[in-house]
């Protein structure tokens, strides 16, 4: 295979995969602050109650902090100063402050919950949307899972962050502050001894943060492999059965698990020994304020009130501070996240119509193909080639695994562009006209018969919504597969997912012609699609074919010699150039390539 020469083919095509960044690399924290101004836009269209969100979070710290100064207030002013209308008023402010932190906690829960998951749907949705939109090339070069997880779990670690994340930040945030400002103005000397215990409670955060987020990501590196092993051992259950591999997949299972499980132990570990120590602290900070503030309460320095309403903050300042700790994970994982949304948001299609594009006419099916060279990566796999296949024609593509057939297959598609030559339907350029208006006139069948969830008409109506009963059983009659749908219990509506695995591969790909011929496409590319249909039906898949293909053009990549000579053309693909073409009895006579392959087929047949 030649290598592409240098400065040829559009430079991003060429350099795509290389640049193309790992978006699971992506290192977390690296601007987070341009990242969140990416999610802004989102809130944009509920900004209103996304500010009201705020306010309520607002409230719900100021109750939060009333406590224990409503305590200093009855103490100091309504029991020592033996006031008890005070005292009575007090009670009243804080039944008062109760229900108002009450209301406001549920408003605030239920909006930023209103809030959050409407932003989170449109981001899904958008997202959906593009992946969607990307070509096939981006989905191959990609594992399928990676684009799952960005709409599951990505998303799903901005959701911690956007529902509970922003609230424990405001709410504890202003919490703390207001509890350090509120000491320092009763008493600046008690606060300060009162802070004495941050530096050691700050260390132990610390420390607990850092061993924590190391022993969380060990347990899911371990879950991922218990998963993973999982996955693949009873999707391949057949050849560990087959191979009585049994004891040995269970001995990885028990491994696996052990090391989970030991993760697991790590992080319980951890959390045993800080959260304890949080009460350790808290008890010792009660004891110092106790002891001075007691003492200078003896000295008549200071209020029993005030002392009472130190405690009470000292219990407020806890929860803050391990809330927020915690705060710290969901926010790293949370900007990776985003980092990664995005970067699937960013990547641009390759594949568009020119602005203004125009649609293409509906198509007779003659299509051409004029010097065209492509290549995945570096290297091309197809080299200059050129052909012509009139309209209504069924041309077969042979020739051995590797050669370039299903690709060639993919450019007459547009699921990817040449990037020498071009590729003409009818005279039309593929690039200058759009792209759904030629997947409307055109179909392809791939080897594996993809089955949506869904009901059989379900599937048969996927590329024509519109198709009645009618028409999807006048299909199946005319592939042959009417009679075994008529026999399943529910015929059209039997659910394929539940009895999926009950359809054999045969029936599968009879009912993906099905859905071919209701599409109704001018041109249909097969793509070693009767590759998995057992011998024994051979003869009805052929007069599936026949009239599957009649009056239109198709383009068959075929291993099955009788599908092959039924073709008006064969066309043989060796190393991404066409070797020869010509109907069976002209290649046979020419005793080049085909008679070889032929010769073989025979042998391997005999
Ligand atoms: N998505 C892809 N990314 C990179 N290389 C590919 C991809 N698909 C096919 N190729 C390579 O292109 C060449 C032609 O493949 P293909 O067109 O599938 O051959 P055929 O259908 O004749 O067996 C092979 O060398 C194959 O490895
Ligand atoms: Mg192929």
């Amino acid at each position: 295979m030649s290598t592409r020469p240098p400065g040829q083919g559009p430079a991003s095509r060429v350099l795509g995969p290389a640049v193309e960044r790992d978006p699971d690399d992506v290192r977390p924290n690296r601007v987070p602050r341009r990242v969140f101004r990416k999610l802004l836009p989102y809130f944009r269209p509920y900004a209103a109650r996304t500010i009201l969100t705020i306010a309520l979070m607002v409230m719900v710290a100021l109750t939060g902090l009333a406590g224990p100064a409503l305590a200093q207030v009855a103490i100091d002013r309504g029991i020592t100063a033996g006031d008890e209308a005070v005292l009575v008023a007090v009670v009243v402010v804080f039944v008062l402050a109760g229900l108002v932190g009450w209301l406001a906690g549920y408003w605030q829960s239920y909006l930023s919950g209103w809030v959050g998951e409407r932003v989170l749907l449109d981001l899904r949705t958008k997202l959906f949307d593009h992946m969607m939109g990307l070509e096939l090339g981006h989905h191959e070069r990609q594992p399928t899972g990676r684009s799952v997880s960005r709409l599951t779990n990505d998303v799903e670690a901005v959701n911690m962050l956007v529902t509970d994340g922003a609230t424990s930040l405001v709410v504890n945030g202003l919490t703390f502050l207001g509890a350090v400002g509120i000491l320092l103005w009763y008493d600046w000397k008690l606060a300060l001894a009162a802070f004495a215990i941050f530096p050691l409670l700050a260390l132990g955060t610390g420390i607990f943060r850092v061993r924590s987020t190391r022993a969380y990501r060990h347990t899911r590196e371990r879950v991922a492999d218990v998963m993973s092993h999982l996955q693949e051992n009873i999707s391949g259950i057949r050849v560990v059965q087959g191979h009585g591999r049994q004891d040995q997949a269970r001995r990885e299972f028990i491994r696996v698990n052990r090391d989970y499980r030991e993760a697991n132990m790590e992080t319980v570990r951890v959390s045993g020994v800080y959260f304890p120590g949080v009460e350790l602290l808290a008890a010792l900070g009660t004891a110092l304020i106790l002891y001075y503030g007691g003492n200078r309460v003896l000295d008549e320095d200071l209020t029993v009130g005030v002392m009472v309403a130190f405690i009470g903050y000292l219990g407020t300042f806890f929860d803050p501070i391990q809330q927020l700790s915690q705060l710290y994970n969901t926010f790293q994982s949370a900007v990776a996240a985003l980092e990664k949304i995005f970067g699937v948001l960013e990547t641009e299609p390759e594949l568009t119509s020119a602005p203004g594009a125009p649609d293409l006419p509906p198509v007779a099916g003659a299509v051409r193909l004029e010097g065209v060279s492509f290549g995945y990566g570096r290297e091309y796999v197809l080299h200059d080639v050129d052909l012509d296949i009139a309209a209504g024609e069924t041309v077969a593509l042979v020739g051995p695994t590797g050669a370039g057939k299903s690709t060639l297959a993919k450019l007459i598609a547009r699921l990817y562009d040449p990037d020498e030559g071009r590729v003409l339907v009818d005279g039309h350029d593929l690039r200058m006209v759009s792209v759904p208006s030629l997947r409307a006139q055109l179909g392809i069948v791939p080897q594996e018969g993809h089955l949506f969830g869904g009901s059989i008409a379900d599937n048969l109506r996927f590329a024509r919504p519109g198709a009645t009963d009618e028409d999807l059983r006048a299909a199946l009659g005319m592939v042959g597969a009417l009679e075994f749908v008529d026999s399943l219990p529910d015929g059209l509506d039997t659910d394929v997912q539940e009895r999926g695995s009950r359809l054999s591969a045969g029936q599968r790909q009879l009912l993906s012609f099905a859905r071919a011929l209701v599409a109704d496409p001018r041109l249909l590319i097969l793509d070693e699609a009767t590759s998995s249909i057992d011998l024994r039906s051979e003869r009805r898949i052929e007069q599936a074919l026949d009239t599957l293909l009649a009056g239109r053009t198709a383009i068959v990549i075929a291993h099955r010699l009788s599908t092959i000579r039924r073709a008006d053309r064969i066309v043989v693909v060796e190393d991404g150039r066409v070797a020869e073409q010509g109907t069976h009895d002209d290649l046979m006579a020419r005793g080049g390539r085909y008679a070889g392959l032929y010769s073989d087929w025979e042998r391997a047949a005999a």
